[in-house]
């Protein structure tokens, strides 16, 4: 028992100076002086603790708590109707729908921006994407999209370009000068910054399996120590073009089940995570649901993916969208768009 005892004080031990050592890092990243120390040590830390360290992070180093909220409100509203001005959106945001969106993020950690893209701006950004060289599993990196989009399904099921679209589609160049997403994110996770890290153009081929690479089995994720996703798309998304699904609200710390966290992130620990895995915990909590994501072309969906989530795999339609995330922070960044 003792000794039990004894190997619990020197867990805890380790787990401190590791959390000691994570924050070192962290204050090294806010001042500028290194990169790249953060995610490594960021994904195991929130797998053993539950994202509390993370949280506990975010409040020391990101989380806004000047009384500017108010103006950061209304500057968002002001960019959402430049950006209809521009006839980029159908329609501008107002203020009780941003308030309950920003109330409904929070909560449940999933978002539909009360808005959708043109049809002409839609068509541009297509038409753009499809000129782009892209990255894929498998498939090296020059090839064009519309070679690449004729492989066979065994290659994988995503296409992504690199984080190219902020130069090279003048299309979303546009979209993102309003700063409408930069201010949103900013209010999204209530953080004194906001950079933008990913921009990827996504395209899901048919297939018979889930790829995991493409995010197609259940996962969490663990990008830095706080971020927003946001899945512009581009086709109309049905169940047979793969939607996206998650749990709500397990974004919060502590409301992921310490067994499946233990198990390693998204498989990679050579376990891969069901739904009927995830969903005696959800039994216990009522406000975690799970939901699928169905949307017409045009729609945005906001996501905090530390929930649960995954993309179904489409199973008879493509599936096209634009994938933008901003960081709260840098660290754990790769580089800031
Ligand atoms: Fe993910």
């Amino acid at each position: 028992m003792r000794m039990l005892l004894k190997m619990r004080n020197f867990n805890k031990f380790i787990e401190s100076i590791k959390v000691l050592r994570l924050l070192v890092f962290s204050i090294v990243e806010e001042l500028g002086i290194r990169h790249q120390t953060y995610s490594s040590y960021n994904l195991p830390l929130y797998a053993r603790t539950n994202g509390r360290v993370q949280e506990f992070i975010f409040k020391l180093l990101c989380k806004d708590n000047s009384h500017n909220y108010q103006k950061c409100f209304e500057k968002v509203i002001d960019s959402s109707m430049d950006l209809y001005h521009s006839s980029l959106i159908d329609k501008p945001i107002t203020q009780i729908e941003l308030i309950e969106l920003v109330s409904h993020y929070r909560s449940s950690g999933y978002v539909s921006l009360p808005f959708r893209l043109t049809p002409n701006l839609l068509t541009e950004i297509r038409n753009e994407c499809y000129q782009l060289p892209c990255n894929a599993i498998n498939l090296g990196s020059s090839k064009s999209f519309k070679s690449v989009s004729s492989v066979p399904d065994n290659y994988g099921s995503k296409l992504i370009t690199d984080d190219l679209l902020t130069t090279q589609i003048p299309t979303m160049t546009k979209l993102l000068s309003s700063d409408f997403f930069y201010l949103l994110s900013k209010l999204l996770m209530s953080s004194k910054k906001a950079y933008l890290g990913v921009c990827q153009f996504w395209l899901s081929n048919p297939l018979n399996t889930p790829d995991t690479y493409a995010a197609q089995n259940w996962h969490w994720d663990c990008d830095g120590i706080a971020w927003v996703k946001y899945f512009l798309n581009l086709s109309d998304i049905d169940i047979d073009s793969g939607p996206h699904q998650a749990i709500l609200s397990t974004h919060t710390p502590g409301a992921k089940s310490q067994e499946l966290l233990d198990l390693g992130f998204c498989g990679c620990g050579g376990v891969e995570i069901t739904l009927d895995m995830i969903k005696p915990t959800l039994e216990n909590h009522s406000e975690q649901k799970l939901v699928t994501f169905c949307s017409e072309k045009g729609s945005i969906l906001a996501g905090d993916t530390r929930c649960w989530h995954r993309g179904m795999p489409p199973t008879s339609k493509k599936r096209e969208l634009i994938e933008l995330v901003y960081f709260g922070h840098t660290a754990g960044m790769e580089k800031i768009l």
